[in-house]
């Protein structure tokens, strides 16, 4: 199995790809989030490259399987392309809209503050790609289901989000589309873009006896309840940090609950929002205490950095029976 992560810049977008005979061409693909769609995320020497270009350079023909893992512009975004030009078999998704908004689209975007131009823009596009998808090919997930998915080379568990704490974000996103001036929309856009890290879906891939955590933005406080109720769940050999790497993403409780050898993180080279946060590499030596290979999706190693490397497209964990490997971009450019 292969588990890439596409360097979309600060955003999130991991192509997960498994050789499959009973599978479309040979190959389950299976894809969580797109990672921007702004022009502004892509320019200069970043190595960055959307999500759509990318599958397209992989000579990718279908995705069995699209993970909306929740609504925010650098990750759902980019998948509008990636929904429109390639086949998708069935969606995976966390937030679930209620079916009058479904397609609707809200405008004013004067009014607003960048962050929540940006929520704006990310609810829009995820309303209408909604809209195109039948409502027999989506699942709507949260909570605890283990080995939810299966097939003959991996499984996966479904860890979150928690129900009730879901429930609290898709009434707030209910609030968006019901506002009815300026006030109430900024207001209503500020709650739910702060609340909606932690409505992400939190997905466990097992294969050949690893585990690959996958939280999406959720953060420390995110993952409380699950580390505290079941620790067992949260063993990983590698560990997505959530949240782009920033101050909240990992504590030391989840640290030592997830006990991974590989921590990888999604944060664009600029460090922007304080993302791959030089506490949270504090946090991750103190609390491991020993060896601990960290990647970035441009492919660079925060440890063992190395001037002749440039960015990449992508960086790559490779699993299989022989244990763990990383690749260094998978594409030619
Ligand atoms: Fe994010």
């Amino acid at each position: 199995m292969d588990i890439t992560f596409i360097n979309v810049g600060y955003g999130e977008s991991i192509l997960i790809t498994e050789n499959d005979p009973d599978a479309e061409n040979g190959a389950f693909v299976m894809l969580i989030d797109g990672g921007s769609a702004m022009n502004s995320e892509y320019t200069g020497e970043s190595g960055r490259i959307r999500a759509y270009d990318y599958l397209k350079k992989r000579n990718i023909d279908h995705i069995d399987l699209l993970v909306f893992s929740h609504v925010h512009e650098d990750h759902v975004c980019g998948l509008v392309p990636v929904v429109s030009g390639i086949p998708v078999r069935k969606y995976w998704a966390s937030i679930r809209l209620k079916d009058e908004v479904i397609g609707k689209q809200i405008g004013d975007l004067e009014t607003l503050s960048e962050t929540n131009k940006k929520m704006l823009s990310s609810i829009n596009a995820y309303s209408s790609l909604i809209e195109k998808i039948p409502a027999d090919e989506i699942e709507y997930l949260d909570g605890i289901k283990e080995n939810y998915f299966k097939n003959d080379c991996f499984s996966i568990d479904i860890l979150g989000p928690e129900k009730s704490y879901k429930k609290t974000v898709e009434a707030s996103l209910t609030n968006v589309f019901a506002a009815d001036d300026a006030n109430a929309l900024n207001k209503a856009l500020t709650e739910t873009t702060e609340m909606m890290n932690n409505a992400s879906l939190i997905l466990r891939i097992n294969c050949c006896g690893k585990s690959v955590l996958l939280g999406a933005d959720t953060n420390s406080e995110g993952f409380k309840a699950l580390v505290r109720d079941h620790p067992e769940l949260m063993k990983a050999d590698v560990f997505k940090i959530g949240h782009h790497g920033q101050a909240d993403s990992v504590n030391e409780e989840l640290l030592r609950a997830a006990d991974p050898s590989i921590v990888v993180c999604c944060a664009s080279n600029d460090y922007r929002n304080n993302s791959s946060n030089e506490k949270t590499f504090e946090t991750i030596k103190r609390t491991l205490g020993r060896n601990v290979t960290y990647l970035f999706q441009d492919g660079l190693y925060a440890e063992q950095w190395n001037p002749d490397i440039s960015p990449r497209n992508d960086v790559t964990v490779h699993i299989d029976e022989t244990g763990i490997s990383i690749k260094l971009q998978c594409i030619n450019n």
